[in-house]
């Protein structure tokens, strides 16, 4: 029997229909197993008897990505090589045996594009099942968001500049009218000014200084005060930091001592909240290639250095970012609060 008539029958033991994730189909040729994995937001994995044979991130949406995993099934079938094979670009897509975060109500402020940490955290909450109200910088912002927020089935998508007043209440006013309730949030922005960012420490002028913190720290305790009405029933806070914090990493500067602040503010937080049980975590990513990456000078050196020396040889992805962040926010993880969780492959051990 060709492969083109074959049954693609779906994963009984993962979610189907509107509100699913990550689906899962399979069908069976002759001795091959071949199982297709489809996110909403377009990206899916071919895999023939457990291995990856192709993927695809680029589908608009669930069904494309399924249309085009099936056609690169037929060609697998008919001993056809596949071009898009072992893509290294597409990202991997998040395969969820139940839906962990269902029911969970989350707000993820931070995504600019699909290469922003905030995009893989909330695309890892999103296949554990998690509903999510999510932010764009401005106008400009939207375009790039938009998109993203349609494949979250974000029901709530607002505008979010931390230095326009009233925007991030109005973010929170829409939420507690909506949803009543708050279970996370994700809080990935950072920013200084060029000049504040480029110069040594010891120059920094007032307004810079006061900008990197405002935007990059004082937004993350504004957050936690706002959502702690929301969180009756506890939840859980995330903000992200890096490794410059606690050591002199080149060229991170003014950034290093906001990200000092917003490590020593989830300790003071955690010790106020918890009693509610509200959770408060720094995640700190080894380097990422994001926008925000891009205006710290010789970005590149800090990446291969990352790779070289952490233990695990490997740098880190968003996706490996979200599922960590995720996990963290489910009850299995209630005992785990105050602290500066690393996901670097171990880098911070060793350097
Ligand atoms: N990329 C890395 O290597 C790395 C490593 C560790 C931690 N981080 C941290 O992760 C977080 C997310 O950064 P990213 O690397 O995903 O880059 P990114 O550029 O994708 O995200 C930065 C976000 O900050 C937002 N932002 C900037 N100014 C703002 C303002 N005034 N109001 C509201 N939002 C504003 C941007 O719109 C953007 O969405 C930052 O806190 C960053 O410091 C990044």
């Amino acid at each position: 029997m060709p492969l083109q008539t074959a049954n693609w029958e779906p994963n009984k033991e993962m979610p189907v229909g509107k509100g699913a994730t990550v689906q899962q189909f399979f069908t069976v040729l002759g001795k091959d197993r071949f199982e297709i994995s489809v996110a909403p937001w377009g990206e899916g994995q071919l895999k023939v008897n457990g291995q990856e044979v192709a993927r695809t991130a680029e589908a608009k949406d669930r069904r494309q990505a399924f249309t085009t995993l099936k056609q690169a099934a037929e060609r697998y079938a008919r001993g056809e090589p596949l071009e898009m094979s072992k893509n290294g670009k597409a990202r991997l897509i998040p395969t969820v045996k139940a839906k962990l975060l269902d029911g969970k109500k989350g707000l993820v402020v931070g995504i600019a594009n699909e290469q922003s940490i905030a995009w893989g955290c909330a695309a890892a909450f999103r296949a554990f099942g998690a509903d999510l109200a999510v932010t764009y910088l401005n106008d400009k912002a939207k375009k790039h968001v938009d998109p993203l927020a349609r494949a979250l089935e974000s029901p709530i998508v607002m505008p979010l500049d931390a230095r326009v007043p009233g925007q991030m209440e109005a973010v929170f006013e829409r939420i507690t009218k909506e949803w009543g309730k708050l279970d996370f949030v994700v809080h990935s922005i950072a920013f200084a000014p060029q000049q504040a960012l480029h110069g040594r420490v010891v120059d920094v002028p007032l307004d810079g200084f006061l900008t990197t913190m405002h935007v990059s720290c004082w937004t993350f305790l504004r957050m936690a005060q706002l959502a702690e009405p929301l969180m009756k029933k506890g939840g859980t806070l995330f903000t992200m930091t890096y490794y410059g914090s606690r050591t002199v990493v080149k060229n991170y500067n003014i950034m290093g001592v906001a990200k000092a602040a917003l490590e020593s503010a989830v300790r003071y937080v955690s010790a106020e909240l918890g009693p509610k049980g509200i959770r408060v975590h720094a995640i700190s990513p080894g380097p990422l290639a994001t926008r925000a990456a891009s205006g710290i000078p010789e970005f590149d050196k800090l990446l291969e250095k990352a790779k070289a020396k952490a233990p695990a040889r490997s740098l880190v992805s968003i996706e490996d970012v979200g599922a960590a962040t995720a996990f963290l926010a489910h009850d299995v993880a209630r005992l785990i609060t105050g602290d500066t969780i690393y996901i670097d492959g171990g880098y911070h051990v060793v350097d």
